[in-house]
């Protein structure tokens, strides 16, 4: 199976799931990188592991604006992708990709939703409202992604607890650290055909015997 995964920023999942890729921890191939800022650590790492990567949507600046949301899906096609990971894409995902590929995009958040999620937080301001609100709880949350940030169907979550005198700083390397973990983990599970869904509609993943 062919694995698309969308980046923003340094791309630490997106090494975890290359990584994960290539000691057979999981059972697909990152095939294609999509990322809008085309110099970014993800896209960098990438480039040095002979991954293509494409820029969606360019900037506004640039003088072409680039493939539209449909050549995009066109280009996915064309590259035989099964899954959509996003890892840290702060861009929202244009209708015609959701549609082409339903309930086969992913993305990680990195607090437990559906609290502490929503256009405008992400990053650090996600950990500054988790120890705002008092919660004694976060952790990332992999979900589904439909047309809004952050509001599709939970598929994963694990906890990290908050410690008396954590920062956000502190908080976020503990989360990104389990996130790592996690996304690998669903990434084993989608192969293994090991997510089911419940008679309405949740899906729930199925651990190994
Ligand atoms: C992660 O915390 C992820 O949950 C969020 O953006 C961050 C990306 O980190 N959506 P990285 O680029 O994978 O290191």
């Amino acid at each position: 199976k062919k694995l698309a995964v969308f980046v923003s920023g340094g791309g630490s999942n997106f090494r975890k799931i290359h990584e994960g890729c290539s000691d057979g921890s999981v059972n697909g191939d990152v095939v294609l990188l999509v990322t809008n800022k085309k110099d970014c650590g993800g896209a960098e790492y990438a480039r040095s592991n002979g991954i293509p990567v494409l820029v969606f949507p360019k900037a506004k600046r640039e003088p072409s604006h680039g493939l539209s949301p449909s050549e995009l899906v066109d280009v996915l096609r064309k590259y035989g992708v099964d899954f959509v990971l996003l890892a840290g894409y702060l861009k929202l995902i244009p209708f015609e990709l959701v549609q082409a590929f339903p309930k086969r995009i992913l993305n990680i958040h990195p607090a437990l939703l559906p609290a502490f999620g929503g256009k405008g937080l992400y990053g650090i301001r996600v950990h500054k409202a988790v120890l705002e609100s008092g919660a004694r709880y976060s952790g990332p949350s992999i979900h589904f992604v439909d047309e809004e940030y952050d509001t599709g169907q939970i598929l994963a979550q694990s906890a990290v607890r908050v410690i008396a005198n954590d920062t956000p700083e502190e908080l976020a390397k503990r989360v990104l650290h389990e996130e790592h973990k996690l996304y690998v983990e669903v990434v084993a599970a989608i192969w293994e055909e090991r997510i089911k869904w419940r008679e309405d509609g949740v899906p729930l993943i199925q651990s190994k015997e």
